[in-house]
């Protein structure tokens, strides 16, 4: 079924899906024969044309070192990062491009804060709170974090449909609560927390909150002037754009105040054996060589989904979510995981008596490319006393036939286990 029939059916605005699948090539080749069915764009999203050929560009005409060189070359690069940073900022609703800082990913942004703002601000007893549902890029830096400082870390539980105990937050929160670091949508299971009330109640417990956007910026529009969170990060890939570059938003009297997180090139204002002055930010925190053509390219998949109509990308992936839930329902021996109404368009399930790796390699050999296993967040699923679900993770250009190919799958998965 179309995108357009899609929003006949929900009366939503219309979405276009098989022209966007257009403008992604990938999506037009194949794996073990059969037509690819790309369902793990939560782990990381296919590129539109436009973002590859972004990319080419810079490195077939405008590739230098970028706040360097005196010359043109270095100029234009130089200019398009940062005109890359300033598309970050309206993207996200940032006050400022110098509240924009580049990291290599969500991961990177969280170590960043925490070996920084965490290690000068917060002292042994002082107390962060994180959510049962984070992935664990949300975790293991404040446990390094509590390795050096003895910080106590301490966990929102979920219920079984997966939802955040909101009550059991409030009452976790306390005079000694330094930072809430909390997932805008789990990778796992694709629960979004009540970000709003949660980010209330931390200020008004006097402590910061850092919002993990990785999965959550890739499926709604964000304002974290809106949101009003402290620190937020995301990742350029899982956003349709190139790996290995993220973004840490951070409010700018938080980051003027926090000391660098690695030394080098581009992060000091005058060094010399005696002394070194740093830069304010953002760049006291881009030490070294950036992925310059990678920012770039950020920037191009920015402007592709500003071109789109987010909210009929929105509709279509609710759409996408729906469908999904109402055909793995239906299939003999499938339990979801993560069955909370307010959810990003994520399934995750298991079936009876079929280990996740099996149903994953049996939908693989059926062009069907699913997650399986632990999706870095383990303690989710000891929460469910699973060691693993099978995750289909839905991006702007999968469609509903999509979905009735792994229904499909499952029900091949099925035979061949009785
Ligand atoms: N964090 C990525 C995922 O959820 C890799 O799959």
């Amino acid at each position: 079924m179309t995108g357009a029939s899609t929003a006949a059916r929900r009366n939503v605005p219309a979405f276009d899906v098989e022209a966007v699948r257009r403008e992604f090539p990938i999506l037009s080749t194949t794996a073990h024969g059969k037509k690819l069915v790309f369902l793990d764009s939560g782990a990381s999203a296919q590129k539109s044309r436009a973002v590859i050929e972004a990319i080419s560009s810079v490195y077939e005409s405008r590739y230098a070192n970028i706040h360097r060189g005196v010359y043109q070359l270095s100029q234009f690069a130089t200019e398009a990062y940062e005109a890359a940073r300033v598309k970050v900022q309206r993207f996200i609703g940032a006050g400022s491009p110098s509240e924009i800082v580049f990291t290599k990913g969500a991961t990177e942004a969280i170590n960043l804060v925490a070996a920084t703002y965490g290690v000068k601000f917060l002292k042994a007893g002082d107390e962060i709170i994180v959510s049962a549902l984070e992935h664990h890029a949300n975790i293991v830096p404040w446990q390094l974090l509590r390795e050096r400082n003895g910080i106590v870390l301490k966990v929102v539980p979920v219920d079984d449909t997966g939802a955040f105990q909101l009550d059991a937050y409030e009452r976790l929160l306390s005079p000694r609560t330094r930072i809430v670091a909390v997932t805008q949508a789990s990778n796992a299971l694709g629960i979004k927390p009540p970000i709003a009330a949660v980010t209330r109640l931390a200020h008004a417990a006097g402590a910061i909150v850092l919002i993990d956007g990785a999965q959550g910026v890739v499926h709604e529009p964000v304002d974290v002037r809106a949101m009003d969170c402290d620190f937020y990060v995301f990742s350029g890939h899982k956003l349709y754009g190139p790996g290995g570059i993220g973004v840490l938003y951070g409010k700018t009297k938080l980051l003027e105040a926090m000391p660098p997180y690695q030394g080098g090139g581009d992060m000091i204002l005058s060094v010399s054996f005696e002394a070194t002055e740093f830069a304010p930010p953002p760049a006291r925190f881009e030490a070294g060589t950036p992925p310059i053509a990678d920012a770039i390219g950020l920037g191009a998949a920015i402007d592709f989904l500003n071109g789109l109509d987010r909210a009929a990308v929105l509709a279509h992936e609710e759409a996408l979510l729906a469908h999904a839930t109402a055909a793995l329902s239906a299939i003999k021996g499938v339990r979801l995981y993560g069955t909370a109404p307010d959810k990003a368009a994520i399934v995750s399930f298991t079936l009876a008596g079929v280990h996740p790796h099996d149903i994953g390699t049996i939908l693989d050999h059926e062009g069907i490319a699913v997650r399986v296993g632990h999706h870095c967040a383990q303690p989710i699923m000891d929460r469910f006393g699973i060691p693993g679900t099978v995750r289909a993770s839905f991006g702007l250009y999968n469609t509903l036939d999509e979905v009735d190919a792994l229904a499909r799958g499952l029900a091949k998965v099925r035979e061949i286990f009785g």
